[in-house]
This record gives structure tokens, C-alpha cells and sequence, in this order.
């Protein structure tokens, strides 16, 4: 392939993205590990199944850098999972030291890449990975609004028994309890789900899709979703990687826009080859916008947890 996407983190979410990356023929994957073998064993199982699956995608694994070496897009999802009754807040310290050396090291190697952030707490490991890389702000962006947006969607559908595809859905905000589900910009086949369901019904759904994640994790009770979280960062990857240009939420780094300052969070961003290369400033209502306040709040709280640490 001539594209090269570098995953770190070969998890659950690393793996899995590793794996759709491949079989959608995007591009070449290097899969990197702290875990002696884990990276490599999962490299080499997934190369076992390309000619099942049909794809030419070469994926190594490895405990280095080097190989990453030149990559267009790193996804960086090294770092610890939520267990049951902890917080995405919860991962901060741990995962803050680790998001920062793997920053480093992936930005000498790869210093034109465009950055992918998976792990959580969402919007702080952006921070992180922001100043650790010193990458312009275009390339460095959250994954979380696709997720949480894909939640909604698969909610909407199962409330009208329509197809998932005729569904779009926007949430903005942080990733966390404070994330802003928008109803009034969430559409079946264009008709604003305020005309399709009550008031009540709409409620219900949001209330799920922000607790999509806890739902999960209490489900599987030894981490958290990766299927979907794969899925939603190589939407990023695709977009960037064909520079197809779609308009998706994500966390961008916030110059004044929607009022935010030097902060990430999840707004419309257009997405190609330059990484973000547009946000999007929709028009909000007052409520709408009191709730991405409270959620930039929330996120300013963890970037100031992350001064402290
Ligand atoms: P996982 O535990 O399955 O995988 C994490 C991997 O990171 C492990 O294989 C571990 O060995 C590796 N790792 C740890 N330190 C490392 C280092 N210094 N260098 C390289 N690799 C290292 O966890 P999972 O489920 O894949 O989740 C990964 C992260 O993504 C978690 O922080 C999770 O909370 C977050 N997440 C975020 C989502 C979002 O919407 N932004 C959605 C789902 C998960
Ligand atoms: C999720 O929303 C854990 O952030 C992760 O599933």
C-alpha cells in the first residue's frame, strides 16, 4: 500500500482498528506494543487471514519505533481501559505519562503525521499528545463524537426499526458524562428526529448514548467497547487517508471558536488530507450552548488536573 497508519496500543481498540484498517485496503499498518510478543502475535494472525480476507496490507508488530517510521496517521490508543465504577477521569495519571512518551517517540520518527487520539480520558490525552508532539492543531485530533454519534444512530434506529443508514446524528462536547447529544441536528433520512419521536422517547435515547460507554463496560466487565471505537477511528483514518473530506465530530483544539479557548473538544470538524481542515461553527440554542459550556468546563477541569501532575 502507499499509505503506512503506525497503532499504538495493541488492545482491544489497537487491534481491532489494526484489523478493519486492513481489510478496507487503506494502507499499510505497523501495530506497536509495550507487550513482548503481543504486538507481533496479533501482526502475524491478521496477515494470516489477509488471503481469507483478501487484502494486501502488510502489518508488522513490534515493541519499537522504527518501523513506524513515515507514517501519514498515527492512532494512539496505548493506555489503561475503564474497569465497572471507574470514570474515564479515573485513567488520568496513568495514562497521561504514557500518552506523553509515546507521543515523543512517534513524532521523531513520523513528524508529518496526523494524530488520532483514542485514549481516555479523551479530550485531556489530546492535551497531552498537542504538546508533547508540538503538531500544528490540524494535526491533532480526538476520537469521540463518531463513537458517541454512531451510539446515537444505532439508538435512532432501533427506536423507528429503520435502517442505521438513513440515520445521522451529532453530538458535541467532551467525552465524558457532560457530552451534548443534538437532537435537533440528528436525522432520519433528513427529518429531524423532533418530528419522528416524543419528547420523551428522545430523552431516553440521549440519556443512553451519553452512558453508551458505562453500558458497555458494565456489560463486559473486564474493560471497555472496542468494536465501535475501532470502527469510529478509521472513519478519521479513511476520510484522511482519501482525503475524502467529511464532515465529522471530533476533539479540535478551540482558538475561540464556540467560545472555547485553548481547549479540545468535540465539534464538526472537516476532515482530508491536512487533517482538520475546517470546524464548523453550527448554531446553537441557548440551552444547547449552556450544555457545551458546562462540558468545556469539564474538560478545563481535566487540563488543569494535568498541570498539577
Ligand atoms: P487495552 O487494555 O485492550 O489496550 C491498551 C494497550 O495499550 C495494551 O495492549 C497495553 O499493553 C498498551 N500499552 C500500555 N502502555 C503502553 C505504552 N507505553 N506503549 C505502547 N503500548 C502501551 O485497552 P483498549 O480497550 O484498547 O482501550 C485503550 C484506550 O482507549 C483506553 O484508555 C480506553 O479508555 C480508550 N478508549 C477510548 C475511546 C474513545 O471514545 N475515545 C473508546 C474506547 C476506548
Ligand atoms: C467508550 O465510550 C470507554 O470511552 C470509551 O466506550
Amino acid at each position: 500500500m502507499d499509505k503506512k497508519v503506525t497503532v499504538v496500543g495493541a488492545g482491544n481498540v489497537g487491534a481491532t482498528a489494526a484489523q478493519r484498517l486492513a481489510e478496507k485496503e487503506l494502507c499499510d499498518v505497523v501495530l506497536v506494543d509495550i507487550v513482548d510478543g503481543v504486538p507481533q502475535g496479533k501482526a502475524l494472525d491478521l496477515t494470516e487471514a489477509a488471503p481469507i480476507e483478501k487484502h494486501d496490507a502488510h502489518i508488522t508488530g513490534t515493541n519499537g519505533y522504527e518501523e513506524s517510521a513515515g507514517s501519514d496517521i498515527v492512532i494512539i490508543t496505548a493506555g489503561i481501559p475503564r474497569k465497572p465504577g471507574m470514570s474515564r477521569d479515573d485513567l488520568i495519571s496513568t495514562n497521561a505519562n504514557i500518552m506523553k512518551s509515546v507521543t515523543k517517540e512517534v513524532a521523531k520518527l513520523s513528524p508529518d503525521a496526523i494524530l488520532i487520539i483514542v485514549s481516555n480520558p479523551l479530550d485531556a490525552m489530546c492535551h497531552v499528545a498537542f504538546e508533547a508532539s508540538g503538531f500544528p492543531k490540524n494535526r491533532v485530533i480526538g476520537m469521540a463524537g463518531v463513537l458517541d454519534s454512531a451510539r446515537f444512530r444505532a439508538f435512532i434506529a432501533m427506536e423507528l426499526n429503520v435502517s442505521v443508514e438513513n440515520t445521522h446524528a451529532f453530538v458535541l462536547g467532551g467525552h465524558g458524562d457532560t457530552m451534548v447529544p443534538l437532537p435537533r441536528y440528528s436525522t432520519v433520512a433528513g427529518i429531524p428526529i423532533t418530528e419522528l419521536m416524543s419528547q420523551d422517547r428522545i430523552d431516553a435515547l440521549v440519556d443512553r448514548t451519553a452512558n453508551g460507554g458505562a453500558e458497555i463496560v458494565g456489560l463486559l466487565k473486564t474493560g471497555s467497547a472496542y468494536y465501535a471505537p475501532a470502527s469510529a477511528a478509521v472513519e478519521m483514518a479513511e476520510s484522511i487517508l482519501k482525503d475524502k473530506k467529511k464532515i465529522l465530530p471530533c476533539a479540535a483544539y478551540l482558538e475561540g471558536e464556540y467560545g472555547c479557548n485553548e481547549l479540545f473538544i468535540g465539534v464538526p470538524v472537516k476532515l482530508g488530507k491536512n487533517g482538520i481542515e475546517e470546524v464548523i461553527e453550527i448554531t446553537l440554542t441557548d440551552d444547547e450552548k449552556a450544555a457545551l459550556q458546562k462540558s468545556a468546563d469539564a474538560v478545563q477541569e481535566l487540563k488543569d488536573i494535568l498541570k498539577k501532575l
